[in-house]
């Protein structure tokens, strides 16, 4: 299976912030934005991952993660010269995805909660099997987003793009795993009003075709759009805090690798020396030091 990051966009919501800097580069508490969804994917057992951005923003995030090695995964980076949606990305990504099924995870939506490498790994296994899978949070504000209505076996029956009237309190967050052949169905996707691919027209075609299921992210879960500056404090406040509380870091990517048995103790200890005295690289060091060794 592959992995697609949507990180472009302009980030208007964050200006005058990121007049100069990408959204994705900001911090989340005590790291960058994009390591939190490169870290679902990692989780999701994903190892081939495609970076899609701006052509300004692209040379930073190759400084910052190179070609993926010190993680165990390897990264691939293309640019989207404008911002036409989210199913361009399928399109954009045809050579990457060749006939794997594939994860797209938007470049600002961080996900926390304690079984969702399960859920992901059970989407990437249903994708497999030809089945689409969205992951829909209940919002108190569902008119902002794309909404899924949900009937009581838990079938997708309708979606709707920022609905004046919302049928469902359900948002479709910005984490979707489709099965091989998704190129092609983006490629009857048509433009909206609003002049964009909408993921929402890709996910009607499997709805459509009985082949979409959906994971609900209630109990236990936390889900942050971060876009805008109240979700951007909000969710720094919530990794602070269960950082703190428990103890970790949540999204560090070497460790991360290391319990997936993708890079040894030795590239482990290496990486926590590069960070040095930040609380990354000392957990990166305790990591190394109390889990057993997959070399
Ligand atoms: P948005 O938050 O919808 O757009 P944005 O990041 O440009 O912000 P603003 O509305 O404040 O101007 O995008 C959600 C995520 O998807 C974000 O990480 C950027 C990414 N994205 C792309 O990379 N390409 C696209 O064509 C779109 C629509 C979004």
């Amino acid at each position: 299976m592959k992995g697609l990051i949507l990180a472009g966009g302009a980030g208007t919501r964050l200006y005058p912030v990121t007049s100069a800097v990408s959204k994705q580069m900001l911090p989340i508490y005590d790291k960058p934005m994009l390591y939190y969804p490169l870290a679902t994917l990692m989780q999701a057992g994903i190892r081939e991952i495609l970076i899609i951005s701006t052509s300004e923003d692209l040379p930073r995030f190759t400084k910052m993660l190179g070609d993926g090695s010190a993680f165990g995964i390897r990264l691939s980076y293309l640019e989207q010269p404008s911002p036409d949606g989210l199913a361009q990305a399928f399109l954009l990504g045809e050579d990457f995805i060749e006939d794997d099924s594939c994860a797209l995870i938007l470049g600002d939506n961080i996900f926390c909660g304690k079984d969702l490498k399960t859920r992901t790994q059970e989407a990437g296994e249903n994708a497999e099997k030809g089945i689409a899978t969205l992951f829909c949070r209940s919002v108190s504000d569902p008119e902002r987003f794309g909404i899924a209505v949900i009937d009581e076996n838990g079938k997708v029956v309708s979606l709707e793009e920022k609905p004046a009237h919302p049928q469902s309190h359900y948002a479709v967050t910005g984490l979707y795993f489709y099965p091989a052949g998704v190129a092609e169905k983006a490629k009857k996707v048509k433009p909206s009003e609003r002049g964009e691919l909408e993921i929402t027209s890709l996910n009607e075609f499997y709805m459509q075709e009985q082949q979409l299921s959906v994971q609900l992210l209630d109990e236990g879960f936390e889900w942050f759009d971060t876009g805008t500056f109240e979700s951007l404090y909000e969710a720094s406040g919530y990794i602070r805090n269960r950082q703190q509380s428990q103890h970790t870091e949540i999204a560090a990517l070497e460790a991360i690798a290391y319990q997936n048995g993708w890079i040894s103790k030795k590239q482990l200890l290496e990486a926590a020396k590069q960070y040095r005295d930040s609380s990354y690289g000392k957990y990166l060091k305790r990591i190394a030091e109390s889990v057993r060794q997959y070399e």
